[in-house]
């Protein structure tokens, strides 16, 4: 699919003058390839935060970060959002394609088959503290999943290791919530499809409670699942990919990327919206004074689920999302003065020059929280709930770094300014 070309870019550096090839996307995105600068130049490049290295090549998301475009595997977030399920969309992005009817029956009957996991697992749940985190329970049960399951390096392998973490990474997420609140484990239910179980599993109170998963419900977590489900080479999916690529099993790279995940400037913004929205809320509707200080080079204060890396016009999650929140709400006769005042809040950013200047908008973080709220998901999992949409995406890019020609461990290297060598001084002459 990629385009062969004959063009090439010129660096001139002292006495020095390259050819460096470059490689042109299917979407025209052009990089310059430097795999042989080192050798040939004796220079390395410098890209604090890897804004603008291409750290592999990809066939699973295309995003326009200026026109808001997102699509995993040529498919429009929006046309998924709205006609898919998140099981459809999680084996389009692992296995590269939309199933047909017969696949992806299979496909829901394996992930039904492995959603329980080892009895034993349960006695590791009982360790940790009640007020643990989830994301923290969520990473270490994924390691330890992976030590009741053989995990030969072995590409023939590849397929039943995905299907276990797809299947059972949803009932540790409801188990680490049941932990957390006191109440005991509900098993997978094989008659419930994967968003229904895990609801079930979440909100069922007993074995013997009559709970029935809302179907409102079940529908929009499927869309905020999809929405989540993959977004190219992000910090976890990196992460992912980082730790894959010392041939660690899949089990230790997802694990990895729950815990690159959980941080407040990635997804544990979900969390930290609606946080900052109670907090400000609670602070009489002062949305100015937050703006402020916002705003202020002197304070750490950031808002929430605003900015994004790549999104420099709108974030096109965050546009179906804040429809989505007004329908959902509506469909469950709730309302939420928090979603006036993400409302508000929103508005009066965008109005603000420095926002304007520094191309500012909200991300897809900015009303998640507001519709895992309506479902009756609690703050602390919010992240959680983050990781499992992303499961798919990380695992996708796991299998393509594995399966791709151009395997390397992935080890950049750095630009050393610190002491230049110096004699050892005895402590006594310190
Ligand atoms: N509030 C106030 N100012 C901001 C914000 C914000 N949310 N985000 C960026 N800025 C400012 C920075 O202070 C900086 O200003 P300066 O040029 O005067 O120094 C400028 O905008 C550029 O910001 P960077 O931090 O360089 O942008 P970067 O691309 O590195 O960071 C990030 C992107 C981490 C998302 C950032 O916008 C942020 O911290 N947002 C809040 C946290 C958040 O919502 N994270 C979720 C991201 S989406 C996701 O992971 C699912």
């Amino acid at each position: 699919m990629q385009q062969e070309n004959e063009e090439f870019a010129v660096l001139k550096f002292r006495d020095k003058e390259v050819n460096l090839p470059v490689i042109v996307g299917t979407e025209g995105e052009i990089a310059v390839d430097i795999q042989k600068l080192r050798s040939r130049t004796g220079l390395i490049t410098y890209d604090p935060g890897y804004g603008n290295t291409g750290s592999c090549k990809s066939t699973i998301t295309f995003i326009n970060g200026e026109e808001g475009i997102l699509r995993y595997r040529g498919y429009d977030i929006r046309e998924l959002a709205e006609k898919a399920s998140f099981t459809e969309v999680m084996y389009l992005i692992v296995f590269g394609k939309l199933p047909k009817e017969s696949e992806l029956k299979e496909f829901e009957h394996d992930l039904k088959e492995n959603a329980m996991i080892h009895e034993d697992m349960k006695k590791f749940f009982e360790g940790f503290p009640a007020n643990a985190h989830p994301m923290a329970v969520l990473s270490s049960m994924i390691t330890a999943l992976s030590t009741f399951h053989p995990i030969p390096d072995d590409p023939s392998h590849f397929r039943q290791d995905i299907i276990n973490l797809l299947a059972k990474v949803k009932t540790i997420a409801a188990y680490s919530y049941k932990k957390s609140i006191g109440q005991p484990y509900i098993y997978p239910d094989p008659n419930l499809d994967y968003v229904g179980d895990f609801l079930n599993m979440m909100f069922k109170k007993s074995p013997n409670d009559p709970y029935k998963v809302n179907p409102v419900i079940e529908k929009a977590l499927n869309k905020l699942l999809i929405l989540h489900a993959e977004h190219e080479q992000n910090c976890s999916a990196s992460t992912v990919r980082m730790v894959g690529s010392s041939k660690g099993n899949l089990y230790s790279a997802i694990s990895a990327g729950v815990s690159a995940l959980w941080g407040p400037l990635h997804g544990g913004a979900n969390q930290a919206v609606i946080e900052m929205l109670e907090q400000i809320h609670a602070d009489g509707d002062n949305i100015e004074k937050y703006v402020e200080m916002a705003k202020d080079p002197n304070s750490d204060f950031r808002l929430m689920g605003f900015g994004h890396r790549v999104y420099k016009n709108f974030d096109p999650r965050a546009l179906i999302l804040k429809q989505a929140a007004d329908d959902i709400l509506n469909e469950l006769g709730l309302q939420d003065p928090l979603l006036d005042l993400a409302k508000r809040l929103e508005e009066v950013a965008l109005n603000d020059e420095y926002f304007i200047k520094r191309r500012l908008y909200p991300n897809v973080d900015f009303y998640s929280g507001i519709i895992y709220r309506a479902l009756g998901i609690p703050k602390e999992m919010f992240t959680v709930m983050f990781a499992l949409g992303r499961l798919p995406g990380w695992i996708a890019q796991w299998k393509e770094m594995r399966e791709d020609p151009d395997f390397r461990i992935h080890r950049p290297r750095q630009i050393y300014i610190g002491e230049t060598e110096r004699p050892f001084v005895p402590i006594s002459q310190r």
